[in-house]
């Protein structure tokens, strides 16, 4: 984990040489191009003033290495980009986040170019960004997000943390609860765009922690539906006791079936407890772990592929030691294969535990029914003494079908995410 202090945030956000103002070309809407193969590396201390970089960030910067090397990062900052997209950078990196963001930048001659950036704190100190060029549809998204961000920071005087939280409510809005659950759709979404426009093969580790994540999303959706179902359900027994009040004939022997039925709901209640995690207000950084297992992958993948192109590339940047920089490279990765690892034992874990407790919960919801049948045959013999009841009993029948329909598809959910994790190909 980093250890990066208030006073080195202030540091960055002041560097000695202030770079970025000195530089006075104007921005002009031409942008720099580069290969969707190529990766851009720089390595920066605490502050943010980098001391290692690559050819690719010298060509389509336009500095010369020595112009980079002890320049703050900004030195690229082009205006177009909001505040408050590098306040969530610097948070997640004072964190121990990886951060992954898509950032507009200048280059020397005032042409943009767009990447998506993950950057990451290291062990010892200091950050490392990589940087590819975003080839999925999600950039014309952020685009106009970041235009719509620009415009209110400017009308309301946003400060940068204001206007972070104006992106996270913006991307909430967009069905990403947080900036977390974002930037590991983001890096996947880029990643994988990348893949097929350079015609690689797909990645089966990839492939599986996505089918982990996106069925363990649908499972707690699945879980949290069911959990509405049987809350919804408090209003049959409310009926059926209200009808047995007011029934001469049999109305001890329907309030009874009400109050069985309602003693066994309220158990299955408190069972679901243990298996529905509530919508809960998550911070910025927060994301399921399985979610977070398929950011950590295509970080390892980008990681392993940065140390291949450092061999391949041809012009290496002059002042910087290939050799060190593999070195903090490969501890990254090795990280990175770690955490993910992790994560996926968790996803496989509670899908072991919520298959033990959906097979529970399926008994007791036999249970259930056997109190609906009684509820039915009562009604056959009560006949015309209870007109009516008909109705609540097909009411009730309708209330188990729905949850014969959410127990199946939870126990497809944990199968699908059994056999991604128990046969990874
Ligand atoms: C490793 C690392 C990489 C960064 N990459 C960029 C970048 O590509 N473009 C950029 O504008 N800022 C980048 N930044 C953020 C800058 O340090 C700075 O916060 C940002 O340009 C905003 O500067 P300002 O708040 O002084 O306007 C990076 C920071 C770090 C630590």
């Amino acid at each position: 984990m980093n250890t990066m202090t208030v006073n080195d945030f202030e540091a960055a956000k002041n560097p000695v040489q202030d770079y970025a103002r000195s530089r006075t070309v104007s921005e002009v809407n031409v942008e720099e191009p580069f290969n969707v193969e190529e990766i851009f590396f720089s390595r920066t201390d605490t502050r943010g003033v980098i001391e290692a970089y690559n050819s690719v960030f010298v060509r389509v910067s336009g500095c010369s290495a020595s112009e980079l090397k002890g320049a703050p990062h900004k030195i690229i900052r082009h205006s177009h980009m909001p505040k408050g997209v590098f306040w969530v950078l610097w948070n997640g990196l004072q964190h121990g986040q990886s951060v992954g963001a898509y950032v507009k930048n200048k280059s020397k001659d005032g042409h943009y170019y767009w990447v998506f950036a993950l950057v990451t704190p290291l062990e010892d100190g200091g950050y490392l960004s990589l940087r590819i060029k975003p080839t999925s549809p999600q950039l014309k998204l952020v685009e106009e997000l970041y235009k719509d961000i620009c415009k209110l920071e400017q009308e309301q005087n946003l400060s940068p943390e204001e206007s972070a939280k104006v992106i996270a409510q913006r991307l909430a809005d967009l069905g990403f609860p947080t900036y977390g659950a974002f930037q590991a759709h983001a890096l996947h979404q880029e990643f994988e765009a990348r893949r097929i426009a350079i015609g690689l093969p797909p990645f089966p580790d990839l492939t599986q922690s996505e089918t982990l994540a996106v069925t363990s999303e649908k499972l707690r959706q699945e879980l949290n539906n069911l959990t509405a179902e049987f809350q919804n359900a408090e209003i049959l027994t409310a009926n059926m006791k209200i009808f047995a009040a007011k029934l001469v004939v049999g109305r001890a022997t329907i309030n009874e079936i009400a109050k069985n039925y309602d003693l066994m709901l309220k158990d299955i209640q408190n069972h679901l407890k243990t298996l529905a995690v509530p919508p809960v207000d998550r911070g910025l950084w927060d994301a399921p772990k399985e979610l977070s297992a398929y950011f950590m992958i295509c970080a390892s993948h980008l990681v392993t592929e940065m140390c291949e192109f450092f061999d391949s590339e041809k012009h290496h940047s002059e002042g910087v030691d290939w050799e060190a920089e593999k070195h903090l490279l490969d501890q990254l990765r090795r990280s990175y294969d770690l955490k993910s690892e992790k994560a996926i034992e968790f996803g496989l874990q509670s899908a072991m535990a919520i298959q033990r407790r959906t097979d529970f919960l399926q008994r007791m919801v036999l249970g259930l029914s056997t109190v609906r049948i009684a509820c039915r045959v009562e009604a056959g013999m009560l006949r015309d003494h209870a007109k009516g009841l008909e109705t609540i009993v097909s009411r009730l029948d309708q209330f188990h079908d729905e949850i014969e329909a959410h127990l199946e598809k939870i126990k497809l959910y944990v199968a699908t995410i059994l056999h991604s994790v128990e046969h990874p190909d």
